[in-house]
């Protein structure tokens, strides 16, 4: 084991000191190299180590350089050092995070985490939390919590009678709601197009002067971070009218909340914390493993309301136990990796990744403007929205972009307009790395355009 194990470790460090200078997409000859790894499955055991070097040998070559600095895709970061040493950690201790018996240092670390958590983000004192998956599943914990409040108040007990023949809920979001809160609505039963969609501005902010008339059985999602402009919905002004008529705030901060973390970014995160829960992603800008997100929830009975299950067998202390917060019984133990995330980075180096990777996004912006391209958005956090051109243009850039490997991003519609998005998210990425990546897509832009 003590050899297989060390091996490893030197695989694994090579591939990482590889991720500066490879191509951060695998070559087609890779990806065809993975047929390598199927056939008949062996009938006889095999050396691990051997397994482990075929793994290496065909796989890494096959990945995309997502842990590498000029990722620039979807909103992916990268793994910090302190997270990914304890996620192997972790993998040794082989912890199931479900209950205190079965796991005292799990649950104990979601404690410490969640504590951390509502200190950093400035949430409510007292909020409870579920370790989940990532923002689709902390979306879906948190409106399921939700769900159950609200109807408890009509007095209708959903997780007892279902949803056939309950009182109707209102639910509200706006019209740049990202696609996953609309899933999580549709496996709650609440449906995609039952929801009133509030239009949005020219960044995609919900319009406070279009909410239409709110009540104590609406549940009002809106949102901390817009996928393609990084905006932020006014939630001061729509926590405050929800307050008045008792409905639920639900906001979806996958990437955004951690904003809150930068005395220079807060301000666009004022009044969010007056909502009643709180979907957060912890494998995009906070950087460790995936996967990993938080539901939070500003009054932990309803949370424990939904998730709660007991048997005989089950074990349940009176202390808090993780699994009466989540979908899951037996699962992962996430919190691990997120202790070591905050505690090697500490408030102060939390607080320099957020403001440096906004600072590289708008040095992306200077340098690509500069350039004579246009850009879409206000840059306000880590995201940019650049056009080339035409959308023929724009997505021929694109394309090009992505095959180069010097970087990588992806493409979206904007308002309309075809564009290329870049989310600058991984602790990785130096100024330098921008700058390299800014120079590439100049040049293969500059060179299409002119064919
Ligand atoms: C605003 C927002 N909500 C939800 C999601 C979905 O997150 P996940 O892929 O972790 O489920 C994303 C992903 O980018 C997002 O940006």
């Amino acid at each position: 084991m003590e050899k297989l194990l060390a091996e490893t470790a030197s695989r694994a460090t090579r591939y990482l000191a590889s991720l500066p200078e490879r191509s951060v997409v695998p070559s087609p000859v890779s990806v065809a190299a993975l047929e390598k790894l199927g056939g008949p499955l062996p009938e006889s055991p095999a050396d691990p180590a051997q397994v482990l070097a075929l793994l290496d040998d065909i796989g890494s070559p096959a990945t995309v350089a997502t842990a590498g600095p000029r990722y620039f895709g979807f909103v992916i970061g990268g793994t910090l050092p302190a997270a990914l040493a304890a996620n192997w950690l972790a993998g040794a201790w082989d912890q199931n995070g479900a209950m205190q018996i079965s796991s005292p240092v799990a649950a104990r670390l979601e404690e410490i985490v969640l504590q951390w958590t509502i200190d950093l983000l400035d949430l409510p004192a007292g909020s409870g939390a579920g370790f989940v998956t990532g923002t689709t599943m902390a979306n879906f914990t948190s409106l399921a919590a939700a769900r159950t409040a609200l109807l408890k108040r009509a007095g209708w007990n959903v997780e007892e009678d279902g949803l056939f023949g309950a009182p109707p809920i209102d639910v509200v979001v706006g019209d740049e709601v990202h696609v996953s809160l609309l899933k999580a609505l549709s496996l709650l039963g609440f449906g995609r197009s039952r929801v009133t969609r509030i239009p949005v501005d020219n960044q995609g902010r919900m319009r406070f002067d279009a909410l239409p008339p709110l009540n104590d059985r609406t549940l009002l999602c809106i949102q901390a971070g817009n996928v393609n402009t990084g905006a932020f919905d006014p939630a001061a002004q729509i926590c405050a009218r929800a307050r008045d008529a008792n409905a639920w705030v639900h906001v979806d901060g996958a990437f955004g909340l951690w904003g809150a973390l930068s005395p220079q970014y807060a301000p666009l995160l004022a009044g969010f914390n007056a909502a009643d829960s709180w979907a957060i992603d912890c494998h995009k800008w906070l950087n460790v493993p995936y996967d990993s997100g938080l539901a939070v929830v500003r009054e932990p009975k309803h949370l424990q309301a939904a998730m709660s299950i007991s048997a005989a067998y089950l074990t349940s202390s009176n202390m808090r136990e993780p699994w009466h917060y989540v979908p899951e019984s037996s699962r992962r133990a996430r919190a691990i990796e997120l202790w070591a995330a905050m505690r090697s980075l500490g408030r102060a180096g939390l607080r320099e990744l957020i403001e440096r990777n906004c600072r590289q996004a708008r040095l992306f912006a200077q340098l690509l403007a500069d350039a004579g391209f246009s850009i879409l958005n206000d840059v306000v956090l880590n995201q940019v929205l650049v056009s080339f051109g035409t959308a023929d243009q724009t997505r021929a850039i694109i394309a090009a972009i992505q095959s180069d490997g010097t970087c990588w991003c992806g493409g979206t519609q904007w308002q309309g307009n075809t564009a290329m998005r870049i989310s600058v998210s991984s602790w990785a990425t130096t100024d330098e790395d921008v700058r390299r990546s800014a120079d590439a897509m100049v040049k293969i832009a500059r060179q299409l355009l002119t064919r």
